[in-house]
């Protein structure tokens, strides 16, 4: 497949930007990757292999391939260094509008005039920050799913100025590293599935919270419904809680109806270090959740 540019960077080496990078280099574009934590993307390097061994999942890129893409990607914690040259930059930091704002500016000052501009963000229209790079018409919305995990799609969606042709090429770059596209027509919070699985999610944690069912009960239902590998809360806990929390808000601030907010409880776990996978304790505990037991879909049995 066709490469739309070469030179990819990504902003941002946490879960998500870390997955990324590794998909940009296996697909054969240079990949830079900046973080301002020291370290940040051997840690999460690391943390997302030691994730996957112990679900036993074989991720979409092969483990044979991981030490090449590593050592092909170039980390650093100069923005100059990390932004001279791209064609292409990927925001994926913290669900914040603020600091995301924030980090299109930096990008906007120090990016060549033609590279385009791309958040992850989970929930945030590009819209909402495309101003603060000074480029409205390059900036796009390309949404990614854990794809190590085998989940390889990913939502597109421009802001209000984007151009045709750089959503083209950004639906060719999600083609070239194997993903299918999800074109939103017009803006809507959560984009194509997110919105969906925000439902889903929404609810899940409704029922959790009021204490109608165990939240174990939810997974199992989900997991024989749909032959899924992980429910809701075993999802929730990959993602982090932290940002599961933070994508709630972003909807409340949109409507204001109490009902999408975060529930207490969950902010209680939250404010306690129980993050899921990252810290080690969410709904479940890592590095071997109860889900994984073969046992937990007919614990009765
Ligand atoms: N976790 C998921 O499953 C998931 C899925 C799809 C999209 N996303 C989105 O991707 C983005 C990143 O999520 P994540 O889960 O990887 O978060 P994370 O907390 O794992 O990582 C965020 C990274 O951003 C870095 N960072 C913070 N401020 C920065 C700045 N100003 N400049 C550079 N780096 C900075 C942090 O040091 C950290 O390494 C969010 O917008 C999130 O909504 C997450």
């Amino acid at each position: 497949m066709d490469k739309p540019f070469e030179r990819v960077t990504v902003v941002g080496s946490g879960i998500l930007g870390t997955q990324i990078a590794m998909f940009a280099v296996h697909a054969g574009y240079a990949v830079r990757v900046y973080d301002t934590r020291q370290g940040a993307f051997e840690q999460t390097f690391a943390k997302l292999r030691a994730d996957l061994e112990a679900k036993g999942i074989e991720p979409v890129i092969a483990w044979d391939k991981w030490q090449g893409c590593k050592e092909a990607i170039r980390f650093t914690t100069d923005l100059k260094t990390a932004l001279g040259d791209a064609d292409f930059v990927v925001e994926a930091v913290t669900e914040d509008l603020g600091v995301k704002r924030e980090v299109f500016k930096e990008m906007g000052e120090i990016a060549p005039p033609q590279a385009i501009f791309a958040t992850n963000s989970s929930s945030l229209p590009v819209s909402r920050m495309e101003a603060s790079s000074g480029r409205p018409e390059r900036c796009l919305n390309t949404h990614f799913y854990m794809p190590l995990q085998g989940i390889m799609m990913a939502d597109l969606m421009g802001g209000t100025k984007t151009l045709p042709e750089i959503l083209d090429k950004g639906e060719k770059w999600l083609r070239s590293m194997g993903f299918v596209p999800l074109r939103v027509k017009k803006e809507i919070l959560g984009f194509c599935f997110n919105s969906v699985w925000r439902a889903i999610k929404k609810q899940s944690l409704y029922m959790w919270a009021n204490d109608f069912v165990d939240f174990r009960d939810i997974d199992r239902a989900w997991r024989l419904f749909t032959g899924a590998r992980w429910g809701p809360f075993g999802l929730m806990d990959t993602v982090g809680l932290d940002t599961v929390a933070n994508i709630e808000m972003v909807y409340y601030d949109k409507s204001q109806d109490p009902r999408d907010k975060p529930p207490e409880r969950l902010l209680e776990k939250i404010e306690k270090g129980e993050l899921g996978v990252k810290t080690g304790k969410g709904f479940y505990s890592y590095p071997d959740p109860e889900y994984l037991d073969p046992d937990f879909l007919n614990p009765e049995k």
